[in-house]
């Protein structure tokens, strides 16, 4: 479900002392200034600093991130702390995110300006969607999840150790104190975990309460005489759906395949100082689909709004951010510098109409004029060296490659995996493994595992071609141009346009004719039509491999022997009637019910996006292994949750029988 469109802040600064929201009738915080608020309410609410003292990891979730302060204030405070722990990650929910200019006026005289600039310079185009930004080299972790509280935080994932409460004021914001709203907080409360807010109002407390937390109140702050704090103390704690448990005491990591799923996947779980080794059969990085001297990255449109384009749209923009800094130093080739892509249905004004339907703002999309009609400009879109991330990715601290052998088989250890290779020789042993070995991890997952069987999944061939640098006539391209196809200017000069697309069709060679057609692309799109020979054209030929819903596959592999059970269980239950149904287990509807292999994860399936979808993916993999807040919401987890292959012959073995016989 889709959380837009997003309605930006309207900010009233008429008072100098605290801004308003004239929407809500209310000020963003006391007049006495927001600095003592955050600092007595809800850090002091909270026992912070002191309670992150020493541990690996602590969450804050705040509802109602308005103009940041709160988090500045905590940000700030971790950065003074000696004994801070040694990751923060700061969750926020807002419904109204501040434009960047009011932003900046906010924060013209903050009390925090170097985290206040530093925020402002990370501020993420306003799209429906969670934006995660890395501070203090990722030690500090900001996720902002733009939209309404009353459908983001049910699709959080999480635990958090103290809760920020801050909306306005509850007569005039009661959205955000509603007490279903609190019905949510124990799912996500760790143990231990507290709450702070302003608000005293006894129908919070009762509502508090009721959700298990014992609540009291304090010498409130700026004028208030009180404020309330809470502590998580339930009577009952649900449990966690086994499809999204972590893997508890891991340390070692392996991971199978060395192209961009796989590069990504080590360096996100390398940089939270896990040791992983990579094995790929071939001599080095990206060596199979991922070594194309250039490719696209973007977003997409949809009228919809639904899980692809929301996906696509999330990696996109999480791609962007983390490349603008990489490439800026050149230390991997490439281009943030917008990418136009062409329109096949719509008309210019029904692209404007659906650009405000969605609300999508201008950093993120526009219609711009092309030729008689118009096209998209993504600003955030680009391009890169695939080759080149995956070698950087695996360069990171905490990585070790074994190139040159083929992981044949997998194997549990009393340690965790290990990974056989041809003559069953161990290539690596760790606590879990990631398969990110394209089309082979459908073998591996099924060899010794049974998993992997039926998942729906293709390959699709294709090539692209590289035309010289300097050609009379050439086009220069400042960003690269898509269309059925693309064209992209490479940092040498060379342009390479691709790609073919063809099904069942397994010829590694380059095909003379498949660069004809690459040039007719290259024509249609540029109206530059060069008279080449083909055949000494250099190119390159992949595999995009892609499931029928064209999502990636992610996630711990399911158990086997409880698919095979589930399955039948249903099948039985459907045949022998209600009763016989209702006396077994319940079978799992959504994939987070799917009972899981022990430490056995999978990332592939990334089709002809993986640029794209790399980093995100790797992300949400990391988080989900680590029990780190997972930077996507539940919904889109469950979407390109491997498991969700099982959950859907689970609904196929219980459809009532079809009677297809003719009616007397
Ligand atoms: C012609 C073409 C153009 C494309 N253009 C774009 C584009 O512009 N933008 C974009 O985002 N995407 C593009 N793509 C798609 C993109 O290249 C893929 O999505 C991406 O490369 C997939 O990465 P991967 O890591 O999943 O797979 P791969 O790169 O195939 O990596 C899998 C790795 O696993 C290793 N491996 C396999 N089996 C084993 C085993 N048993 N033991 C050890 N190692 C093993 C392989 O050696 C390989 O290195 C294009 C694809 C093609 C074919
Ligand atoms: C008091 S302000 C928060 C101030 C903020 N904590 C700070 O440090 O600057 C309350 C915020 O709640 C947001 N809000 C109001 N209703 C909401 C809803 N239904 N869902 C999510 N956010 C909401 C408002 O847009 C506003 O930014």
């Amino acid at each position: 479900m889709s959380w837009g469109p997003l309605q930006p802040a309207r900010i009233d600064f008429s008072d100098g002392q605290a801004p308003g929201a004239p929407v809500f009738g209310d000020v963003y915080h006391p007049q006495a200034g927001a600095a003592g608020q955050a600092r007595q309410v809800f850090l002091g609410g909270n026992g912070l600093p002191g309670r992150w003292a020493g541990r690996p990891r602590f969450v804050v979730l705040e509802t109602g991130f308005g103009l940041g302060n709160n988090f500045l204030a905590t940000w700030a405070a971790w950065q003074q702390d000696a004994r801070r722990c040694d990751r923060l990650w700061y969750l926020a929910i807002e419904k109204h995110p501040p434009r960047p200019a009011d932003l900046a006026r906010a924060h013209a005289a903050s009390a925090w300006p170097a985290q206040a600039a530093e925020l402002l310079r990370q501020w993420p185009p306003l799209t429906p969607d969670m934006h995660l930004l890395d501070f203090d080299g990722g030690r500090v972790r900001l996720l902002l999840a733009f939209g309404d509280i009353a459908q983001v935080l049910p699709e959080l994932i999480a635990s958090v150790d103290a809760f920020y409460l801050d909306g306005f004021a509850p007569d005039r914001n009661p959205a955000m104190w509603d007490a279903w709203r609190l019905r949510q907080l124990p799912r996500l409360a760790a143990p231990g975990a507290t709450l702070s807010t302003w608000n005293t109002a006894s129908a919070l407390r009762q509502g508090l309460q009721a959700a298990g937390f014992t609540v009291h109140t304090q010498p409130g702050q700026g004028g208030q005489r009180e404020m309330t704090v809470g502590c998580f103390a339930p009577r009952f704690t649900p449990p966690v759906p086994p499809g999204r448990q972590p893997l508890a005491g891991v340390r070692r990591v392996a991971v199978v395949g060395a192209g961009l799923a796989g590069a990504a996947v080590a360096a996100a779980l390398a940089g939270r100082g896990l040791a992983v080794q990579v094995v790929d059969r071939q001599a080095g990085p990206a060596g199979e689909t991922s070594g194309n001297a250039g490719g696209l990255f973007h977003g997409v449109v949809h009228a919809q709004d639904g899980t692809h384009a929301r996906w696509l749209r999330a990696a996109a923009l999480h791609t962007a951010r983390l490349l603008r800094p990489l490439l800026a130093s050149r230390q991997v080739a490439g281009a943030v510098n917008g990418l136009l892509r062409g329109e096949q249905v719509l008309a210019a004004e029904a692209m404007q109409q659906l650009l405000a339907t969605l609300a999508l703002p201008a950093d993120f999309l526009q219609v711009v004029p092309q030729g008689r009609g118009a096209c998209w400009l993504y600003p955030d879109g680009g391009w890169v060296a695939p080759a080149a991330l995956c070698a950087h990715w695996l360069g990171q601290p905490g990585i070790t490659g074994r190139y040159g052998q083929a992981v044949q088989r997998l194997r549990r250890s009393p340690a965790g995996w290990q990974l056989l290779g041809n003559a069953g020789q161990l290539l690596a042993e760790a606590d879990a493994v990631v398969l990110c070995n394209a089309a082979d991890a459908q073998r591996l997952a099924g060899a010794g595992t049974g998993a992997g069987a039926t998942w729906p999944l293709q390959q699709v061939r294709g090539q692209t071609t590289i035309l010289p640098a300097g050609l009379s006539g050439a086009p220069g391209l400042p960003r690269p141009l898509a269309d059925g196809g693309y064209v992209l200017q490479l940092a040498d000069g060379r342009l390479l346009c691709g790609a073919t697309s063809q099904r069942d069709d397994a010829d590694p060679a380059l095909r003379p004719a498949d660069h004809l057609q690459n040039l007719a692309t290259l024509a249609r799109l540029t109206g530059w039509a060069p008279t080449l020979d083909p055949a000494p054209l250099g190119g390159r030929v992949g595999w995009r491999l892609q499931a029928d819903d064209r999502l990636p596959l992610l996630g711990p592999l399911p158990d086997a022997g409880a698919i095979v059970s589930t399955v039948v269980g249903t099948v039985v239950g459907t045949v022998v009637g209600t009763v016989a149904a209702n006396i077994g287990p319940r079978p799992p509807d959504q994939p987070r019910r799917v009972a899981r292999q022990h430490g056995l994860y999978i990332f592939t399936a990334l089709g002809s996006r993986g640029i794209t979808q790399a980093a995100l993916g790797a992300e949400v993999l990391a988080c989900w292994l680590t029990g780190d807040p997972v930077p996507a919401p539940a919904a889109l987890v469950d979407a390109l949750d491997v498991a969700r292959f099982t959950t859907r012959a689970v609904r196929r073995a219980a459809r009532p029988p079809v009677w297809c016989g003719r009616l007397p």
